[in-house]
């Protein structure tokens, strides 16, 4: 007998979610493990006590998986377990060696049995690499990694200290002085400056462009790459940035570069700082990208450039749901 495992998450505790959470579930799981609806001799699921609206069980009934032994149970309250997952294991007399999948947000219970897979997403400021990478991590139960916001929290540190740029052993002795680290609440990314959370910060538009020029410098970048390098290493993740593809993880088979004009470009940035509360006028912040995209592309290290084997997307006609759901078409189809 094999036993063939698997669990995901619901965004809302409704029978309708559940339905069609529990049927993605399964059928995932049969057609990973070519196994038909007869292959199966007993499906027991587990949930967390925040799925109250509907039996997994019946769910699975409903979906036409109803030839063998169907079962549900409630599980016990754990601290920081995931909130509203549905697990399942599934026996077969099949000889088969069983592949487990993990869906949505339940992916992190097992990285030890799913493959840690880095997608990475690069392009230039304004092209939606952050809001695209949040919507496919999302969607993957996998976490996102912002690389950008590692460079800005370093021109934050310069900032305040009012450093001077140009002088780039001053920089050394300050980068060398200086701990950057990111962590996870409930799947968001914080950026940590030296123990302080500078997540909102770091967002100031006059930081925008103060990142781009300590991010050409050598001592800066060889210390975010190798902390990049070591996060992606540890966990599945969406890891946007500029150089991703090209240099941080070159061997990564998931790869895109991101972009729109620079006017649709400044658009969306204009937008996103005035939700932000800051106020720039659109020309302000269409130069300021100019700006950018030319120091980012110039510099001599690691420049922003589209990897050979990266998807390319122009997102200039596109929502973020449509970038989303195209790379996660392209993901799909290499995984
Ligand atoms: O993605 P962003 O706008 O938050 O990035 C801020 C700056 O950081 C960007 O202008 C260039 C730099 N950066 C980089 O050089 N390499 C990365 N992987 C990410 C960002």
């Amino acid at each position: 007998m094999k036993a063939i495992r698997g669990a995901t998450t619901i965004e809302r505790d409704n029978a309708e979610q559940v339905k069609v959470c529990v049927k993605e579930l399964l059928d995932a799981i049969f057609k990973v493990n070519e196994l038909t609806r007869e292959d199966a001799v007993c499906i027991i699921f587990s949930s967390t006590k925040d799925v109250r609206s509907f039996y997994p069980a019946k769910a699975a009934r409903e979906a036409g998986y109803s030839s063998c032994a169907l079962f549900s149970a409630e599980e016990p309250d754990i601290k920081g377990a995931l909130k509203r997952c549905i697990r399942v294991m599934m026996l077969t007399e099949k000889e088969i060696t069983p592949k487990h999948v993990y869906l949505h947000g339940a992916a992190m219970l097992r990285q030890d049995l799913t493959k840690i897979i880095n997608i990475a997403i690069d392009g230039p400021a304004g092209s939606g690499k952050s809001t695209v990478s949040k919507m496919v991590a999302s969607k993957l139960g996998i976490l996102h990694l912002d690389t950008g916001a590692m460079y800005r929290a370093f021109a934050l540190k310069c900032f305040n200290e009012g450093a001077d740029t140009s002088d780039e052993e001053a920089i050394e002795k300050i980068i060398s002085a200086t701990d950057i680290q990111v962590k996870y609440e409930n799947g968001v990314q914080h950026t940590y400056l030296d123990g302080n959370d500078v997540s909102e910060s770091i967002r100031k538009p006059e930081i925008s462009l103060l990142a781009s020029t300590v991010s050409a410098l050598k001592c800066v970048r060889e210390k975010m790459v190798e902390q990049q390098r070591k996060t992606a290493e540890s966990m599945s993740c969406v890891i946007d940035g500029r150089d991703i593809g090209t240099h941080v993880l070159p061997q990564t088979k998931f790869k895109f570069f991101l972009t729109a004009t620079p006017e649709v470009r400044a658009t969306r940035r204009a937008e996103e700082n005035a939700a932000k509360g800051f106020n720039q006028a659109y020309e302000d912040v269409l130069s300021e990208i100019i700006k950018r995209d030319k120091q980012d592309k110039t510099r001599k290290i690691s420049p922003l450039t589209q990897a050979d084997d990266a998807v390319f997307v122009d997102s200039s006609e596109m929502n973020a749901e449509e970038v989303a759901q195209f790379i996660l078409n392209k993901v799909q189809e290499k995984i």
